[in-house]
């Protein structure tokens, strides 16, 4: 399988010609419990006083020395140097593409994958080739063996993202370290998104951050999943290689240029508070996905399967039922105001499976709701 796997607006199309049928996500993948005032009350008197005593200037384009030093101490062996501050991983993604890809390159993504994470690589013109997670009866697996079949010499770049989204999965250790082995024969990049990491359920399913691994490993990480804190537009890339931030710099000169102030002052609070927000965060959401599990197996469980979940904030079930996912949350939509994503927006393949976002305010009541409408439903 090559090039266009989907049309790489399904996703943003189908959230926004629904927005105004929309009166609860019920799809979303990120969690919101953090305010302004509790990351505040996490500060030290220092920090509180510099909050309120922020420059209204720029600040420096590969992002302050300070917070790229604190990220920097999630990597082994990485220093302040070798981090640059972006607003969101999306736009670090970007500037790797562009930095790294063009129109005579190749490159292998993981599918199913969030859209414009793979999309934003094709659009470089490069060679676009599936690496598609295993799904056998909901339980997804990596492949690492078929990446063989994949692989030549001329292949620039192996796209992955780790905890994954929509499915929750992580590989184990040996899977992922074989996997790396095959990528570092071929002499490729491998771009790992890991904006979820810290939010694993147990501490033997984590696997060391792709920078720590490999010499041509680039860590994509952000704010917005893990920590909760998608308003900040804070992420990261973190690399050995300095051509590759002298690159992505030049890029960012005509995107962002500098990160926010008051962003930077937010993440460095959420940083250097990092086990308690992570603990919090995670305890959140194994709880969500604790309810989720038992609700789903007593009450929806002839109308859909569900997937065990390693990491993260959503559930990516299937459909029981002799309709497309894409048909049915439509009508669910229509009818209760309720918005799930369908598959398609992470990949064609994926015509009967949904995502369930954990982190919402309205899971319990959605849930409720959808039970509901199972009962009365006629195809
Ligand atoms: C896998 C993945 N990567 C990146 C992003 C975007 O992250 P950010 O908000 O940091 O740009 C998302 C958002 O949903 C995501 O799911």
């Amino acid at each position: 399988m090559s090039s266009n796997w989907n049309d790489p607006f399904f996703m943003a199309n189908w959230q926004k010609e629904n927005a105004k049928k929309t009166k609860h996500s019920l799809g979303g993948a990120s969690l919101s419990l953090w305010s302004l005032q509790s990351i505040l009350d996490l500060a030290g008197p220092q920090e509180k006083q510099a909050w309120h005593d922020q420059k209204m200037q720029y600040t420096s384009i590969q992002g302050g020395e300070e917070l790229r030093g604190l990220i920097s101490q999630q990597y082994k062996d990485l220093s302040a140097e070798n981090i640059v501050i972006f607003s969101g991983a999306q736009e670090a993604l970007t500037c790797i593409y562009l930095a790294l890809l063009d129109n005579t390159s190749r490159v292998i993504g993981l599918t199913p994958s969030y859209a414009p994470m793979t999309f934003a690589a094709q659009k470089t013109g490069a060679e676009f080739i599936e690496f598609p997670l295993t799904n056998i009866k909901n339980k997804w697996s990596l492949d690492f063996l078929s990446l063989n079949e994949k692989i030549n010499k001329n292949l620039d770049m192996l796209i992955v993202n780790f905890p994954h989204n929509p499915t929750g999965f992580i590989p184990s250790l040996t899977d992922w370290q074989e996997t790396l082995k095959i990528a570092e024969v071929a002499g490729t990049w491998v771009v790992c998104d890991e904006v979820f990491k810290g939010l694993e359920f147990n501490k033997q399913n984590v696997i060391p951050p792709v920078c720590d691994l490999l010499p041509m490993g680039v860590s994509v990480g952000s704010l917005s999943k893990a920590y909760g804190c998608p308003s900040t537009r804070i992420g990261w890339v973190a690399t050995h290689s300095t051509d590759l931030i002298s690159k992505v710099l030049n890029i960012k000169r005509y995107l962002s240029i500098c990160p926010s102030r008051f962003d930077e002052a937010i993440a460095k609070i959420m940083i250097r508070n990092k086990e308690q927000v992570l603990d919090q965060n995670k305890s959140f959401i194994k709880n969500r996905y604790e309810y989720a599990k038992s609700k789903i197996k007593m009450d929806l469980s002839n109308w859909i399967d569900m997937n065990q979940i390693s990491a993260g904030i959503v559930l990516f079930p299937s459909l029981k039922l002799n309709t497309s996912a894409h048909d049915f949350c439509k009508n669910f939509l229509a009818e209760t105001g309720y918005r799930l994503e369908p598959g398609l927006c992470f990949g064609a393949n994926h015509t009967q499976n949904f995502r369930l976002g954990l982190g919402g305010a309205n899971l319990e009541q959605g849930l409720d709701v959808l039970e509901s409408y199972f009962k009365g439903y006629t195809p």
